[in-house]
C-alpha cells in the first residue's frame, strides 16, 4: 500500500509537470481528485483494508499526498493566471506594419532604360515569346542552313512548327512590318535558348532590343545612342569602344565594350585585366532584312542593338551568379 501511495504521488508529479494551460491542469485534477475514479479518493477508500497497526504510518501518507497534490495545483493555477496578467493584451501597441514589396533587379534595369530610351522618343514594345521561324531566325536573315543559328540553340515547340525566341530581335521585323518608318522602338522581354544552368548563363532570361529606322541614319547615329545610355545607366565617367563583328542581320555589326565598372577600367580579375566588359551587339540594319518587310533600303536606314538584361544587373549590382535572379530569395530581393 505505502508503496502504490508513493507511485501515485511521483505520477502525479509528472504529470502535472507536463500539463500546460489551464484545460490540461484540469485534467490532472479529475484524474487524481475525481469523484468518481479518482486515484487519490481510490487510495482512501483502500484504507479500511489496511491492517490497525499500519493504518496510522499509511493515513498519513496519504493525507500527506493529499494535501501536497492539492497545493500543487492550486499553485499551478494560480501561477498561469499572473503569467496572463503580465502579458495581457496591449490594445494601444501599433498594429504590425505589411511587409512592402520590392522590385527584382533585373525590373529595376528594365525600367531605368526603358526610362531613358522613351526620353530619347522610342516606344515600347515587348513582342511575342512565342514565334515562328520567319520572325525569329528568316526574315533577319538567317537562311534556312545559316551557320548562326547554332548559335542560338532553339527551343522547338510541338505544335504548328513554333519555337520559343531566342532574342527579342524578333520584334525588329514585327514592328517593322506593323508600323511606316520613321521608327524608334525599345523592347525588353524574356527569351530562350537550350542552354545548361551555370554562373552566368540560364536557359531563361531577359533581353532588351532597340532599333531605329529613319533617313540617313548612319554608324555616328548608333554610337551617340549606346554612349548615352551607357554612361547613363553604368556612369558617365565610363569609356565605350566597337568593336567589328558579325550578325546576319546587320551590316555591319560591331560588338560594344564599356570601361569595366569595377576597376573603372584600370584592369581587374573581373575583366582579366583588360579594362574592358563586352556589354551589348549592334550594328546597322542589313539592307535585306528591310526589303524582307517590304521598306526601301535606298530611301530608309536604321540601327540595332541587342542587350542581355540579366548581365546588366549583375554588372550594376555586383551580383556574380545569374542564378541568383531566377531564386527569388527574399532575403536577396528586399535589398533592392
Ligand atoms: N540578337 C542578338 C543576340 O541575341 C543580339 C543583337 C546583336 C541584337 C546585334 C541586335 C544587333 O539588334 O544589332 O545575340
Amino acid at each position: 500500500m505505502l508503496e502504490d501511495i508513493q507511485q501515485t504521488a511521483r505520477a502525479f508529479d509528472s504529470d502535472l509537470a507536463s500539463a500546460n494551460g489551464a484545460r490540461e491542469i484540469d485534467e490532472v485534477r479529475v484524474r487524481y481528485f475525481g469523484r468518481k475514479a479518482g486515484l487519490i479518493p481510490a487510495l482512501f477508500t483502500r484504507l479500511k483494508e489496511v491492517p490497525k497497526e499500519q493504518k496510522r504510518e499509511i493515513g498519513d501518507a496519504l493525507n500527506k499526498l493529499r494535501d501536497r497534490a492539492e497545493e500543487a495545483l492550486k499553485e499551478k493555477t494560480a501561477r498561469l493566471v499572473t503569467e496572463k496578467v503580465e502579458h495581457p493584451l496591449d490594445v494601444t501597441l501599433p498594429g504590425r506594419a505589411p511587409r512592402l514589396g520590392h522590385l527584382h533587379p533585373t525590373t529595376l534595369v528594365r525600367r531605368e532604360l526603358e526610362e531613358i530610351f522613351v526620353e530619347m522618343g522610342y516606344s515600347l514594345d515587348p513582342g511575342p515569346e512565342v514565334e515562328t521561324d520567319w520572325y525569329n531566325f528568316e526574315a533577319l536573315n538567317f537562311t534556312p542552313d545559316h551557320p548562326a543559328r547554332d548559335m542560338q540553340d532553339t527551343f522547338f515547340l510541338d505544335v504548328d512548327q513554333l519555337l520559343l525566341r531566342t532574342h527579342t530581335s524578333n520584334v525588329q521585323i514585327r514592328s517593322m512590318e506593323r508600323f511606316k518608318p520613321p521608327l524608334r522602338v525599345l523592347s525588353c522581354g524574356r527569351v530562350y535558348r537550350r542552354d545548361e544552368i551555370t554562373m552566368r548563363k540560364s536557359p531563361v532570361f531577359h533581353q532588351a532590343e532597340g532599333f531605329l529606322v529613319d533617313k540617313g541614319i548612319h554608324i555616328g547615329h548608333l554610337r551617340a545612342t549606346l554612349e548615352q545610355f551607357i554612361k547613363r545607366l553604368f556612369g558617365s565617367d565610363l569609356a565605350m569602344r566597337m568593336r567589328p563583328s558579325y550578325f546576319p542581320f546587320t551590316e555591319p555589326s560591331a560588338e560594344v565594350d564599356m570601361s569595366c565598372v569595377f576597376c573603372r577600367g584600370k584592369g581587374c580579375n573581373t575583366c582579366s585585366f583588360t579594362g574592358w566588359m563586352e556589354i551589348l551587339g549592334s550594328g546597322m540594319i542589313h539592307p535585306q532584312v528591310l526589303r524582307n518587310v517590304g521598306i526601301d533600303p535606298d530611301v530608309w536606314s536604321g540601327f540595332a542593338f541587342g542587350f542581355g538584361l540579366d548581365r546588366a544587373a549583375m554588372i550594376k549590382y555586383d551580383i556574380p551568379n545569374i542564378r541568383t535572379l531566377f531564386e527569388n530569395d527574399v532575403r536577396v530581393l528586399q535589398q533592392f
